[in-house]
């Protein structure tokens, strides 16, 4: 076999083999196949796309490049959630211990953000002593006996999609479809999980601003995991504002906590029920959806998911008294209030320039090694379609470092706009593929 007639194969419409892809990751993993042939290979997929056999082989092969998670010492069926990125986006603090809560097991392999916020582990360590160094036996132990654990990516995972992106990002071939699915598919496969929820998001705030573009990749995604044997199911959500009202690390610990005490926000709290009520049924524990609901309803009334967040920060080092004492979480020196400067209804709320503002107070990273500040972000107090007067706060700041105060309040003005008659809320779910 030689790349050039693969590549050529590719450029000429053709479809590869499962053979030829294999053939074609084990190379560019290898370093056998150079950069150039594989970016060329890249562009004639852009251009030709790839059916839905070729995703799901080429998702297998880049997941099998590396260390394959075997989770089969955990008892029970293994759902992952997977969000595309958003802004705000609370959702798996939230539902990791409810759905564990539920009896179902949730062992998470996290990773740390770039970007507008910290990823999940880096929300988590704004908890004093929280830590996701566990060895495999105790997080394989954490799962059995509580039914849930966190751990920071062991060993490498899908190198493969790791090379293929860095080369993507700089040959322009990054958002394309087959490419993107099966990037993302190969990163969950790899993790070890037998079903897979995926929150698609959509808009402004989201890395796809279309919703034809969302559904398109909610279902290349559906059908890779579908052809590799794990149930798969996508939730394309509304990304057009951040969810909930904390952008921020530390913030968003409370935001999750006050949403598992039964008074978070309406859309992150709506946003969660759904994407847990398809874990609790791919996992098999309840037989429909409302009666997932209704169980996660249960468990946020009756303090169970909340229960489950204190035991597994105590499991992990934590100090579970943050939980109910959310005050002793990283907290920022100064609160800036950002105010409307007219009487209407918010009509819009650009949530990729609200993360970036975010990132500019120290809540994200700019570059890999960026040093975040746990404390920093933004708490909205108004969403679309919410009535606002004249000097009253669109949002707060959280502020330590007022370096870029006057440039990050800049920005922020031009992300919300202000209609003088009443605007509906968005949607918040678009629909569902399976
Ligand atoms: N996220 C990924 O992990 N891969 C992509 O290709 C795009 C977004
Ligand atoms: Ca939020």
């Amino acid at each position: 076999m030689r790349m050039y007639d693969l590549i050529r194969k590719k450029r000429d419409g053709e479809t590869l083999s499962k053979r030829e892809i294999e053939y074609i990751v084990r190379g560019f993993t290898d370093g056998l196949i150079p950069d150039y042939q594989m970016a060329a290979l890249a562009m004639a997929i852009y251009f030709r796309g790839m059916d839905s056999r070729e995703t799901a082989d080429l998702t297998m092969a880049m997941a099998a490049s590396g260390e394959m998670v075997d989770l089969s010492s955990i008892e029970g069926v293994k759902v992952d959630k997977h969000s595309t990125g958003g802004v705000g986006d609370t959702t798996t603090l939230v539902l990791a211990p409810l759905v564990a809560a539920a009896g179902v097991p949730v062992a998470k392999m996290s990773g740390r953000g770039l970007g507008h916020t910290g990823g999940t582990i880096d929300k988590l360590e704004s908890i004093p002593g929280f830590s996701v160094e566990l060895t495999e036996e105790q997080f394989v132990q954490n799962v059995n006996t509580m039914k849930l654990a966190l751990i920071g990516q062991t060993g490498e995972i899908a190198p493969a999609d790791k090379k293929l992106y860095a080369l993507r990002d700089v040959t322009a071939t990054v958002d394309t479809i087959p490419l993107i699915a099966s990037s993302i598919m190969s990163k969950k496969l790899a993790a070890g999980a037998d079903a897979i929820v995926l929150d698609v998001k959509t808009g402004e705030g989201a890395f796809m601003k279309t919703q034809e573009g969302s559904f398109s990749l909610a279902k290349a995604m559906v059908d890779i995991g579908t052809q590799l044997g794990r149930k798969t199911i996508a939730v394309v959500s509304d990304m057009n504002q951040p969810l909930g009202y904390a952008i921020g690390n530390a913030l968003e610990v409370k935001e999750a906590i006050d949403t598992l005490q039964g008074r978070g926000p309406g859309d992150l709290e709506e946003l969660c029920l759904e994407l847990g009520s398809h874990m609790l049924v791919l996992a098999g524990r309840v037989p429909d959806q409302d009666a997932a609901k209704d169980l996660l309803r249960e468990l946020i009334a009756s303090g169970a998911g909340l229960e489950a967040l204190k035991r597994f920060v105590q499991a992990q080092g934590g100090d579970p008294s943050v939980i109910d004492q959310p005050e002793r979480l990283p907290q920022a020196k100064r609160f800036e209030p950002f105010l409307a400067g007219e009487d209407g209804y918010v009509s819009y709320i650009h949530a990729e320039v609200v993360g970036t503002c975010a990132m500019m107070l120290g809540a994200g990273r700019e570059r890999k090694d960026s040093v975040i500040d746990l404390a920093v972000g933004i708490v909205l107090k108004k969403k679309v379609g919410d009535p606002v007067k004249k000097g009253e706060p669109l949002a707060i700041l959280h502020v330590n470092d007022e370096s870029r105060l006057d440039e990050t309040l800049a920005l922020l003005r031009g992300s919300f706009e202000i209609h003088p008659s009443p605007v509906p809320k968005p949607p918040l779910i678009y629909g569902i593929v399976t």
